[in-house]
Protein backbone atom coordinates (compact mmCIF):
# COMPACT_ATOMS: atom_id res chain seq x y z
CA UNK A 1 0.00 0.00 0.00
CA UNK A 2 1.43 3.20 -1.26
CA UNK A 3 -0.99 6.02 0.71
CA UNK A 4 -3.33 6.29 3.24
CA UNK A 5 -6.57 8.39 3.46
CA UNK A 6 -7.64 9.07 6.24
CA UNK A 7 -11.84 11.04 6.65
CA UNK A 8 -12.57 12.62 9.66
CA UNK A 9 -8.75 13.24 10.50
CA UNK A 10 -9.42 16.28 12.66
CA UNK A 11 -11.77 14.04 14.99
CA UNK A 12 -11.38 12.70 18.41
CA UNK A 13 -10.75 9.20 17.40
CA UNK A 14 -7.70 9.87 14.79
CA UNK A 15 -6.08 12.09 17.84
CA UNK A 16 -6.63 9.37 20.31
CA UNK A 17 -6.33 5.94 18.93
CA UNK A 18 -6.05 5.95 15.35
CA UNK A 19 -2.89 7.98 14.57
CA UNK A 20 -1.05 6.41 17.69
CA UNK A 21 -2.00 2.77 16.53
CA UNK A 22 -0.79 3.62 13.23
CA UNK A 23 2.65 5.62 14.43
CA UNK A 24 3.33 2.55 16.76
CA UNK A 25 2.80 0.34 13.23
CA UNK A 26 5.16 2.20 11.57
CA UNK A 27 7.99 2.49 13.92
CA UNK A 28 8.60 -1.82 13.83
CA UNK A 29 9.92 -0.58 10.15
CA UNK A 30 7.30 -1.80 8.52
CA UNK A 31 5.23 0.23 5.69
CA UNK A 32 7.79 2.04 5.01
CA UNK A 33 7.37 5.12 2.15
CA UNK A 34 3.53 4.80 2.99
CA UNK A 35 2.14 8.44 2.58
CA UNK A 36 -0.14 9.42 5.54
CA UNK A 37 -2.87 12.35 4.21
CA UNK A 38 -5.58 13.37 6.62
CA UNK A 39 -8.82 14.74 4.92
CA UNK A 40 -11.49 16.26 7.51
CA UNK A 41 -14.62 18.45 7.26
CA UNK A 42 -12.88 21.32 9.77
CA UNK A 43 -10.51 24.43 8.17
CA UNK A 44 -7.33 23.05 9.76
CA UNK A 45 -4.15 24.69 9.19
CA UNK A 46 -1.06 23.13 8.47
CA UNK A 47 0.42 24.19 12.11
CA UNK A 48 -2.92 22.07 13.72
CA UNK A 49 -2.18 19.00 12.03
CA UNK A 50 1.27 18.73 12.32
CA UNK A 51 0.74 19.53 15.87
CA UNK A 52 -1.45 16.48 15.76
CA UNK A 53 0.75 14.52 13.78
CA UNK A 54 3.66 15.17 16.51
CA UNK A 55 1.46 14.91 19.50
CA UNK A 56 0.03 11.02 18.37
CA UNK A 57 3.84 9.99 16.96
CA UNK A 58 5.18 10.51 20.34
CA UNK A 59 4.97 7.52 22.03
CA UNK A 60 5.92 5.55 19.21
CA UNK A 61 9.08 7.40 18.36
CA UNK A 62 10.50 7.16 21.90
CA UNK A 63 11.03 3.42 21.05
CA UNK A 64 11.36 3.16 17.22
CA UNK A 65 13.80 0.89 15.34
CA UNK A 66 16.52 3.33 13.72
CA UNK A 67 14.21 2.63 10.42
CA UNK A 68 10.98 3.00 12.14
CA UNK A 69 12.35 6.44 13.32
CA UNK A 70 13.51 7.57 10.33
CA UNK A 71 9.73 6.64 8.93
CA UNK A 72 8.19 9.11 11.41
CA UNK A 73 10.26 11.27 11.44
CA UNK A 74 9.55 11.58 7.46
CA UNK A 75 5.69 11.37 8.29
CA UNK A 76 5.93 14.12 10.60
CA UNK A 77 7.27 15.69 8.22
CA UNK A 78 5.69 15.21 4.90
CA UNK A 79 2.13 14.62 5.92
CA UNK A 80 -0.57 17.07 4.99
CA UNK A 81 -4.02 17.70 5.78
CA UNK A 82 -7.17 18.74 3.19
CA UNK A 83 -10.41 20.21 4.45
CA UNK A 84 -12.78 17.96 2.06
CA UNK A 85 -16.52 17.52 2.67
CA UNK A 86 -16.72 13.64 1.36
CA UNK A 87 -19.82 13.57 0.42
CA UNK A 88 -20.12 16.54 -2.10
CA UNK A 89 -19.57 14.86 -5.25
CA UNK A 90 -16.16 14.55 -6.91
CA UNK A 91 -14.41 15.75 -3.86
CA UNK A 92 -13.67 12.12 -2.13
CA UNK A 93 -12.63 10.94 -5.72
CA UNK A 94 -10.58 13.84 -6.52
CA UNK A 95 -8.51 13.54 -3.54
CA UNK A 96 -7.89 9.85 -4.07
CA UNK A 97 -6.74 10.96 -7.51
CA UNK A 98 -4.07 12.78 -5.95
CA UNK A 99 -2.65 10.27 -4.25
CA UNK A 100 -0.11 7.28 -5.75
CA UNK A 101 -1.81 4.20 -5.60
CA UNK A 102 -3.19 2.13 -4.11
CA UNK A 103 -4.38 3.58 -1.55
CA UNK A 104 -6.42 2.98 1.53
CA UNK A 105 -9.25 5.15 2.40
CA UNK A 106 -9.94 5.33 6.13
CA UNK A 107 -13.60 6.19 7.03
CA UNK A 108 -13.24 7.52 10.45
CA UNK A 109 -16.70 8.71 10.37
CA UNK A 110 -20.29 8.53 11.54
CA UNK A 111 -21.74 5.65 9.09
CA UNK A 112 -24.60 7.62 7.43
CA UNK A 113 -21.98 10.31 6.52
CA UNK A 114 -19.50 6.98 5.42
CA UNK A 115 -22.57 5.83 3.48
CA UNK A 116 -23.15 9.43 1.95
CA UNK A 117 -19.69 9.87 0.95
CA UNK A 118 -19.61 5.78 -0.65
CA UNK A 119 -22.87 6.41 -2.26
CA UNK A 120 -21.30 9.57 -4.63
CA UNK A 121 -18.23 6.88 -5.34
CA UNK A 122 -18.14 5.07 -8.48
CA UNK A 123 -15.98 2.46 -9.01
CA UNK A 124 -14.07 3.68 -12.19
CA UNK A 125 -12.72 6.70 -9.98
CA UNK A 126 -11.04 3.92 -7.50
CA UNK A 127 -7.28 2.94 -8.83
CA UNK A 128 -6.61 -0.48 -8.76
CA UNK A 129 -6.10 -2.19 -5.51
CA UNK A 130 -8.05 0.33 -3.51
CA UNK A 131 -9.08 -0.36 -0.29
CA UNK A 132 -12.01 1.11 1.84
CA UNK A 133 -11.99 0.93 5.89
CA UNK A 134 -15.26 1.21 7.56
CA UNK A 135 -14.63 2.50 11.41
CA UNK A 136 -17.41 0.74 13.71
CA UNK A 137 -20.47 1.03 14.32
CA UNK A 138 -20.81 -0.60 10.59
CA UNK A 139 -24.28 0.70 10.17
CA UNK A 140 -26.91 1.38 12.65
CA UNK A 141 -29.34 -1.86 11.91
CA UNK A 142 -29.09 -4.61 10.69
CA UNK A 143 -30.49 -2.84 6.99
CA UNK A 144 -28.51 -0.28 6.80
CA UNK A 145 -25.26 -2.60 7.09
CA UNK A 146 -26.62 -4.55 3.88
CA UNK A 147 -27.30 -1.09 2.26
CA UNK A 148 -23.61 -0.09 3.17
CA UNK A 149 -22.47 -3.41 2.43
CA UNK A 150 -23.96 -3.19 -0.72
CA UNK A 151 -22.71 0.52 -1.85
CA UNK A 152 -19.23 -0.60 -0.72
CA UNK A 153 -19.25 -4.02 -2.91
CA UNK A 154 -20.62 -2.12 -5.68
CA UNK A 155 -17.37 -0.20 -5.45
CA UNK A 156 -14.50 -2.47 -4.58
CA UNK A 157 -14.68 -6.94 -3.57
CA UNK A 158 -15.22 -7.69 -0.52
CA UNK A 159 -11.51 -8.66 0.47
CA UNK A 160 -10.53 -5.33 0.10
CA UNK A 161 -13.45 -3.85 2.09
CA UNK A 162 -11.85 -3.65 6.15
CA UNK A 163 -14.75 -3.42 8.69
CA UNK A 164 -12.63 -2.04 11.99
CA UNK A 165 -13.62 -3.70 14.94
CA UNK A 166 -10.41 -2.76 17.45
CA UNK A 167 -10.89 -5.70 19.64
CA UNK A 168 -10.18 -8.28 17.15
CA UNK A 169 -6.68 -6.85 17.01
CA UNK A 170 -6.12 -6.60 20.62
CA UNK A 171 -3.56 -9.72 21.86
CA UNK A 172 -5.90 -10.80 24.44
CA UNK A 173 -8.84 -11.51 22.02
CA UNK A 174 -6.48 -13.08 20.12
CA UNK A 175 -4.45 -14.96 23.04
CA UNK A 176 -7.62 -17.10 23.48
CA UNK A 177 -7.00 -19.14 20.09
CA UNK A 178 -3.85 -20.01 21.54
CA UNK A 179 -5.17 -21.36 24.53
CA UNK A 180 -8.19 -22.61 22.51
CA UNK A 181 -6.73 -24.45 19.84
CA UNK A 182 -3.15 -25.11 20.46
CA UNK A 183 -3.90 -26.83 23.47
CA UNK A 184 -5.38 -30.90 24.07
CA UNK A 185 -7.05 -30.61 27.74
CA UNK A 186 -9.40 -27.37 26.85
CA UNK A 187 -11.64 -28.37 23.61
CA UNK A 188 -13.21 -31.85 25.40
CA UNK A 189 -14.56 -29.80 28.22
CA UNK A 190 -15.42 -26.99 25.79
CA UNK A 191 -19.33 -27.47 25.27
CA UNK A 192 -22.58 -27.68 26.88
CA UNK A 193 -21.78 -31.06 29.08
CA UNK A 194 -19.12 -29.10 31.17
CA UNK A 195 -19.76 -25.59 31.07
CA UNK A 196 -22.64 -24.32 33.47
CA UNK A 197 -21.61 -20.37 31.42
CA UNK A 198 -19.64 -17.93 30.18
CA UNK A 199 -18.97 -14.16 30.77
CA UNK A 200 -17.83 -11.35 28.99
CA UNK A 201 -17.10 -7.91 31.66
CA UNK A 202 -16.37 -4.80 29.68
CA UNK A 203 -16.23 -2.07 33.05
CA UNK A 204 -14.97 1.07 32.60
CA UNK A 205 -14.31 3.35 34.96
CA UNK A 206 -13.96 6.01 32.38
CA UNK A 207 -17.12 8.34 31.85
CA UNK A 208 -18.31 10.06 29.11
CA UNK A 209 -14.83 11.76 28.28
CA UNK A 210 -16.83 14.75 26.11
CA UNK A 211 -18.03 12.09 24.02
CA UNK A 212 -21.55 12.53 24.21
CA UNK A 213 -22.23 13.83 20.37
CA UNK A 214 -21.71 10.14 19.86
CA UNK A 215 -22.49 8.54 23.05
CA UNK A 216 -25.77 9.65 23.50
CA UNK A 217 -27.43 8.11 20.19
CA UNK A 218 -25.60 4.52 20.79
CA UNK A 219 -24.84 3.80 24.55
CA UNK A 220 -23.43 0.92 26.16
CA UNK A 221 -25.16 -1.88 24.11
CA UNK A 222 -24.62 -0.23 20.69
CA UNK A 223 -20.86 1.07 21.80
CA UNK A 224 -19.28 -1.92 23.73
CA UNK A 225 -21.73 -4.95 22.83
CA UNK A 226 -22.96 -4.87 19.17
CA UNK A 227 -20.04 -5.70 18.08
CA UNK A 228 -16.77 -5.74 20.45
CA UNK A 229 -18.22 -8.09 23.20
CA UNK A 230 -20.26 -10.24 20.30
CA UNK A 231 -16.54 -10.91 18.97
CA UNK A 232 -15.66 -11.70 22.02
CA UNK A 233 -17.97 -14.23 22.42
CA UNK A 234 -17.67 -15.60 18.96
CA UNK A 235 -13.90 -16.30 19.35
CA UNK A 236 -14.70 -18.11 22.64
CA UNK A 237 -17.44 -20.36 21.52
CA UNK A 238 -16.18 -21.03 17.56
CA UNK A 239 -15.05 -24.10 16.18
CA UNK A 240 -11.62 -24.40 15.45
CA UNK A 241 -10.61 -22.88 11.86
CA UNK A 242 -8.72 -25.41 9.29
CA UNK A 243 -6.39 -21.90 9.04
CA UNK A 244 -6.30 -18.75 10.47
CA UNK A 245 -6.84 -17.09 7.78
CA UNK A 246 -9.40 -14.43 6.76
CA UNK A 247 -11.61 -17.42 5.13
CA UNK A 248 -11.57 -20.11 7.70
CA UNK A 249 -11.37 -17.55 10.76
CA UNK A 250 -14.10 -15.63 9.75
CA UNK A 251 -16.41 -18.22 8.68
CA UNK A 252 -15.88 -19.54 12.14
CA UNK A 253 -16.79 -16.29 13.50
CA UNK A 254 -19.43 -15.70 11.06
CA UNK A 255 -21.40 -19.33 12.17
CA UNK A 256 -21.32 -18.63 15.78
CA UNK A 257 -22.81 -14.94 14.74
CA UNK A 258 -25.26 -16.83 12.72
CA UNK A 259 -26.41 -18.94 15.46
CA UNK A 260 -26.58 -16.19 18.50
CA UNK A 261 -29.98 -14.61 19.93
CA UNK A 262 -31.45 -13.04 22.60
CA UNK A 263 -34.63 -14.82 23.87
CA UNK A 264 -37.36 -13.16 25.68
CA UNK A 265 -38.71 -12.16 27.86
CA UNK A 266 -36.17 -8.99 27.20
CA UNK A 267 -37.19 -7.92 30.93
CA UNK A 268 -35.52 -11.61 32.20
CA UNK A 269 -32.01 -11.91 29.83
CA UNK A 270 -31.81 -8.33 29.90
CA UNK A 271 -30.55 -5.20 32.30
CA UNK A 272 -29.75 -1.54 31.77
CA UNK A 273 -29.09 0.93 34.01
CA UNK A 274 -27.63 4.59 33.58
CA UNK A 275 -25.48 6.46 36.13
CA UNK A 276 -26.29 9.34 38.61
CA UNK A 277 -23.62 11.68 40.05
CA UNK A 278 -20.64 9.97 42.09
CA UNK A 279 -16.99 10.44 42.33
CA UNK A 280 -14.32 7.94 40.78
CA UNK A 281 -11.15 7.99 42.30
CA UNK A 282 -11.62 10.97 44.01
CA UNK A 283 -12.92 12.77 40.47
CA UNK A 284 -16.45 14.48 41.04
CA UNK A 285 -18.42 12.80 37.60
CA UNK A 286 -22.10 14.49 37.52
CA UNK A 287 -25.11 12.57 36.78
CA UNK A 288 -25.16 11.24 33.24
CA UNK A 289 -28.36 13.35 31.92
CA UNK A 290 -26.28 16.51 33.17
CA UNK A 291 -23.41 15.76 31.05
CA UNK A 292 -22.61 18.79 28.34
CA UNK A 293 -24.21 17.43 25.29
CA UNK A 294 -26.35 15.13 27.00
CA UNK A 295 -30.38 14.96 26.27
CA UNK A 296 -32.15 13.31 28.74
CA UNK A 297 -34.82 12.24 26.20
CA UNK A 298 -32.84 10.32 23.95
CA UNK A 299 -32.87 7.24 27.18
CA UNK A 300 -29.12 6.15 26.75
CA UNK A 301 -27.99 3.15 29.14
CA UNK A 302 -24.41 3.82 30.12
CA UNK A 303 -24.60 0.12 31.44
CA UNK A 304 -25.87 -2.59 29.57
CA UNK A 305 -25.92 -6.68 29.72
CA UNK A 306 -27.69 -9.33 27.36
CA UNK A 307 -27.75 -12.98 28.20
CA UNK A 308 -27.02 -14.34 24.79
CA UNK A 309 -27.71 -17.97 23.46
CA UNK A 310 -26.51 -20.10 20.66
CA UNK A 311 -28.56 -22.18 18.63
CA UNK A 312 -25.82 -25.28 18.50
CA UNK A 313 -24.87 -28.56 19.67
CA UNK A 314 -22.34 -27.46 21.45
CA UNK A 315 -23.85 -24.27 23.06
CA UNK A 316 -27.68 -25.55 23.34
CA UNK A 317 -28.85 -24.23 27.21
CA UNK A 318 -25.60 -22.43 28.16
CA UNK A 319 -26.10 -18.51 28.87
CA UNK A 320 -23.41 -16.13 27.57
CA UNK A 321 -23.59 -13.18 29.30
CA UNK A 322 -21.88 -9.95 28.20
CA UNK A 323 -21.79 -6.81 30.30
CA UNK A 324 -20.29 -3.35 29.77
CA UNK A 325 -20.61 -0.24 31.49
CA UNK A 326 -19.07 3.23 31.81
CA UNK A 327 -18.25 5.10 34.99
CA UNK A 328 -18.07 2.11 37.15
CA UNK A 329 -15.91 1.73 40.47
CA UNK A 330 -13.86 -0.71 39.54
CA UNK A 331 -12.64 -1.68 36.26
CA UNK A 332 -13.36 -5.08 35.38
CA UNK A 333 -12.32 -6.49 31.67
CA UNK A 334 -12.03 -10.13 31.51
CA UNK A 335 -14.34 -13.16 30.24
CA UNK A 336 -15.38 -16.22 33.33
CA UNK A 337 -15.73 -19.77 31.87
CA UNK A 338 -17.55 -21.11 34.54
CA UNK A 339 -17.64 -24.88 35.04
CA UNK A 340 -19.82 -27.55 35.90
CA UNK A 341 -19.71 -29.32 39.83
CA UNK A 342 -18.03 -32.45 39.71
CA UNK A 343 -21.03 -35.19 39.13
CA UNK A 344 -19.94 -36.88 42.74
CA UNK A 345 -17.72 -35.26 45.16
CA UNK A 346 -16.33 -38.53 47.08
CA UNK A 347 -17.91 -38.15 50.96
CA UNK A 348 -15.22 -37.71 53.56
CA UNK A 349 -14.38 -33.82 51.95
CA UNK A 350 -14.85 -30.55 54.13
CA UNK A 351 -15.71 -27.45 53.01
CA UNK A 352 -17.22 -26.19 49.76
CA UNK A 353 -16.27 -27.75 46.45
CA UNK A 354 -17.08 -24.77 44.26
CA UNK A 355 -16.78 -25.01 40.68
CA UNK A 356 -13.69 -24.29 38.24
CA UNK A 357 -13.46 -20.96 36.55
CA UNK A 358 -10.71 -19.54 33.90
CA UNK A 359 -10.57 -16.25 33.85
CA UNK A 360 -9.27 -14.93 30.58
CA UNK A 361 -7.86 -11.30 31.65
CA UNK A 362 -8.13 -8.47 28.80
CA UNK A 363 -6.27 -5.88 31.10
CA UNK A 364 -4.43 -6.73 32.73
CA UNK A 365 -3.97 -9.81 30.27
CA UNK A 366 -3.74 -12.45 32.52
CA UNK A 367 -4.82 -16.56 32.64
CA UNK A 368 -6.18 -17.86 35.97
CA UNK A 369 -7.77 -21.17 36.69
CA UNK A 370 -9.73 -21.44 40.35
CA UNK A 371 -8.90 -24.86 41.20
CA UNK A 372 -10.12 -26.90 44.63
CA UNK A 373 -6.98 -28.42 46.26
CA UNK A 374 -6.85 -30.10 49.58
CA UNK A 375 -5.68 -28.96 52.55
CA UNK A 376 -3.91 -26.91 54.60
CA UNK A 377 -4.17 -27.87 57.78
CA UNK A 378 -6.91 -30.68 57.38
CA UNK A 379 -5.89 -32.82 54.36
CA UNK A 380 -9.56 -33.54 53.52
CA UNK A 381 -10.67 -29.76 53.52
CA UNK A 382 -11.17 -28.25 50.43
CA UNK A 383 -8.97 -25.11 49.51
CA UNK A 384 -9.45 -22.55 46.36
CA UNK A 385 -6.30 -21.97 44.90
CA UNK A 386 -5.68 -19.85 41.41
CA UNK A 387 -3.02 -21.05 38.96
CA UNK A 388 -1.67 -17.63 37.12
CA UNK A 389 0.10 -17.10 33.70
CA UNK A 390 0.71 -13.64 32.57
CA UNK A 391 -0.39 -13.78 28.74
CA UNK A 392 1.93 -11.59 26.10
CA UNK A 393 0.43 -8.61 25.13
CA UNK A 394 1.55 -7.71 21.37
CA UNK A 395 4.22 -4.65 20.77
CA UNK A 396 1.46 -3.19 18.44
CA UNK A 397 -1.91 -1.22 20.01
CA UNK A 398 -5.20 -2.38 18.28
CA UNK A 399 -5.60 -0.40 15.88
CA UNK A 400 -2.11 -0.66 14.83
CA UNK A 401 -2.42 -4.34 14.71
CA UNK A 402 -6.19 -3.64 12.00
CA UNK A 403 -3.96 -1.43 10.54
CA UNK A 404 -1.47 -3.97 9.92
CA UNK A 405 -3.66 -6.05 7.93
CA UNK A 406 -5.16 -3.28 6.13
CA UNK A 407 -1.79 -2.27 4.52
CA UNK A 408 -1.31 -5.54 3.68
CA UNK A 409 -4.26 -6.46 2.01
CA UNK A 410 -5.04 -9.17 4.65
CA UNK A 411 -8.44 -8.85 5.85
CA UNK A 412 -8.50 -11.48 8.50
CA UNK A 413 -8.91 -8.80 11.43
CA UNK A 414 -11.40 -7.27 10.04
CA UNK A 415 -14.86 -7.84 9.93
CA UNK A 416 -16.36 -9.69 7.37
CA UNK A 417 -19.91 -8.15 5.79
CA UNK A 418 -22.13 -10.78 6.52
CA UNK A 419 -21.11 -10.54 10.43
CA UNK A 420 -21.64 -6.64 10.68
CA UNK A 421 -25.29 -7.50 9.64
CA UNK A 422 -25.44 -10.81 11.79
CA UNK A 423 -24.25 -8.50 15.33
CA UNK A 424 -27.23 -6.01 14.53
CA UNK A 425 -30.08 -8.50 14.30
CA UNK A 426 -28.78 -9.80 17.53
CA UNK A 427 -28.84 -6.83 19.22
CA UNK A 428 -31.82 -5.21 17.41
CA UNK A 429 -34.77 -7.12 19.16
CA UNK A 430 -33.08 -5.68 22.17
CA UNK A 431 -32.61 -2.49 21.29
CA UNK A 432 -36.34 -2.48 20.43
CA UNK A 433 -37.59 -3.63 23.46
CA UNK A 434 -35.42 -0.73 25.07
CA UNK A 435 -37.10 1.55 23.04
CA UNK A 436 -40.73 0.45 24.07
CA UNK A 437 -39.94 0.60 28.03
CA UNK A 438 -40.29 -3.12 28.41
CA UNK A 439 -37.23 -3.06 30.54
CA UNK A 440 -36.47 -0.46 33.35
CA UNK A 441 -33.57 1.79 33.48
CA UNK A 442 -32.19 1.23 36.72
CA UNK A 443 -29.10 3.79 37.93
CA UNK A 444 -25.82 3.56 40.24
CA UNK A 445 -23.81 6.07 41.66
CA UNK A 446 -21.05 6.91 39.10
CA UNK A 447 -17.88 5.07 40.85
CA UNK A 448 -20.18 2.19 42.27
CA UNK A 449 -20.02 -1.06 41.27
CA UNK A 450 -23.54 -1.06 39.62
CA UNK A 451 -26.88 -0.75 40.49
CA UNK A 452 -27.45 -2.41 43.80
CA UNK A 453 -30.06 -4.52 42.83
CA UNK A 454 -28.00 -6.76 40.05
CA UNK A 455 -26.89 -9.32 42.01
CA UNK A 456 -23.97 -10.40 40.10
CA UNK A 457 -22.48 -14.35 39.84
CA UNK A 458 -18.53 -12.53 40.27
CA UNK A 459 -16.44 -14.90 42.33
CA UNK A 460 -13.34 -14.29 43.53
CA UNK A 461 -10.37 -16.60 43.53
CA UNK A 462 -11.34 -17.52 46.91
CA UNK A 463 -14.48 -18.55 46.15
CA UNK A 464 -15.87 -15.77 47.97
CA UNK A 465 -18.25 -12.82 46.01
CA UNK A 466 -15.26 -10.41 45.74
CA UNK A 467 -15.89 -6.49 46.79
CA UNK A 468 -14.21 -5.52 43.48
CA UNK A 469 -16.41 -7.47 41.43
CA UNK A 470 -19.79 -8.02 43.41
CA UNK A 471 -22.69 -5.74 43.30
CA UNK A 472 -22.47 -2.32 44.81
CA UNK A 473 -22.34 -1.88 48.26
CA UNK A 474 -20.90 1.75 47.87
CA UNK A 475 -23.21 5.34 47.84
CA UNK A 476 -26.70 3.76 47.35
CA UNK A 477 -26.28 0.82 49.22
C1 LIG B 1 -14.48 1.88 21.83
C2 LIG B 1 -15.67 2.47 22.52
O1 LIG B 1 -14.88 1.23 20.65
O2 LIG B 1 -13.86 0.93 22.71
C3 LIG B 1 -15.27 3.14 23.81
O3 LIG B 1 -16.29 3.43 21.65
C4 LIG B 1 -14.51 2.18 24.69
O4 LIG B 1 -16.41 3.65 24.49
C5 LIG B 1 -13.38 1.52 23.92
O5 LIG B 1 -13.99 2.90 25.80
C6 LIG B 1 -12.74 0.41 24.73
O6 LIG B 1 -11.64 -0.09 24.05
P1 LIG B 1 -10.17 0.08 24.64
O7 LIG B 1 -9.29 -0.52 23.62
O8 LIG B 1 -9.95 1.55 24.84
O9 LIG B 1 -10.17 -0.66 25.94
Amino acid sequence: MRSLLILGASGDLTGRLLFPGLARLLATGRHAGLTVVGGGHDDWSADQWSDRVRHATEDALADATPEGRDELERIRRESTYEQLDVTAPGVLAGAISRLTPPVAVYFALPPQVAQDACEVLSPDELPEGTRLVLEKPFGTSEASARQLNDTLRALVPEQQIHRVDHFLGKGTVLNILGLRFANNFLEPVWNRDHIEKIEVFFDEDLALEGRAGYYDHAGALRDMIQSHLLHVMAILAMDAPARLDERDLRDAISSVLRAARVEGPFAETTRRARYTAGSIGGRDVPDYTAENGVDASHGTETLAELTVTLASWRWAGVPFVLRSGKALGAKRKEAVITFKPVPHLPEGFVGVDEPNRLRIGFGPDVLQLDVDVNGPGDILSLNRVTLEADLSATDLLPYGEVLDGVLNGDPTLSVRGDTAESCWRVVEPVLAAWAANEVPMDEYPAGSRGPSSWATSAVGADGTTSPETGPDSGEDG
